[in-house]
């Protein structure tokens, strides 16, 4: 496991709804959160700023794909921003990760989405031409990942093992559609427990409304942290 902190998904509107709810967690923890399109689009790059002055680590989501230049470039700006780790869209190519890479640098973590997990096997024939299974799909997208130097993907808690094996063990698999025995699932349509998530060999977890629509964010943290560190 490389990272024992679950990463908590800030999936808010607005910088005010951030402030309120890091403030319910003791000063002293240091928290790992992901920022996404809606927040990085609202607010700017002020709010990975703010983060990362309360001394919080940030994944900054934001799912880069365009030509290989442009993507290298706005990697440099998110590398200055200090983001500890971003991400592309791996159907960008092996030369666009390459440079990604590049712009990035080797300190920040750099990972790739390979078909989302809203993409059925169907969707995915018919809007992409592309008639493998899904799974064959994200094995072959991780595989082009690991080959551009990339440190690992997102992906489904049920891939970490076949992506794993296609890779190596060191490659990163980090899992979002975590929910700690005993939640709601919301949306997400295939589910499993921070524990579960370990010991299929997942890296990092991705943690949002279990957390944040939590009567006490700190307590429901404090409560995922324990199931996923075992
Ligand atoms: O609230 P919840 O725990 O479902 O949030 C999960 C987070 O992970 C959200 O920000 C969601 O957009 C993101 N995510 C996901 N599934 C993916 C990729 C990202 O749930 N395949």
């Amino acid at each position: 496991m490389h990272e024992s902190r679950p990463i908590i998904a800030l999936d808010f509107p607005a910088f005010t709804d951030v402030k309120k709810f890091l403030a319910l967690f003791p000063a002293e923890e240091k928290l790992y959160v992901k920022i996404g399109m809606e927040l990085y689009y609202a607010v700017g790059p002020e709010i990975v700023r703010y983060v990362k002055e309360l001394g919080h680590s940030v994944f900054l989501d934001l799912k880069l794909h365009d030509i290989p230049n442009t993507v290298k470039s706005a990697m440099k700006v998110l590398a200055d921003l200090g983001v500890d780790m971003t991400n592309v869209h791996a159907a960008g190519g092996v030369e666009m990760m390459k440079a990604a890479r590049v712009g990035l640098g080797m300190g920040p973590k750099l990972i790739a989405v390979t078909q989302l997990t809203s993409t059925s096997q169907v969707q995915m024939q018919t809007d992409q031409n592309i008639p493998t299974s899904l799974t064959e799909s994200v094995v072959h997208y991780a595989s082009r990942a690991a080959e551009a130097g990339l440190d690992g993907v997102v992906c489904s808690a049920h891939e970490v093992e076949n992506i794993k094996a296609a890779t190596s063990q060191n490659f990163i698999c980090l899992t979002p559609g975590i929910r700690p025995s005993g939640s709601l699932a919301d949306d997400q349509k295939r589910v499993m427990t921070p524990a579960a998530a370990r010991q299929i060999g997942s890296d990092y977890i991705v943690v949002g409304r279990p957390i944040t629509q939590s009567e006490d964010p700190f307590v429901a943290y404090q409560k995922i942290c324990k199931e996923w560190q075992g």
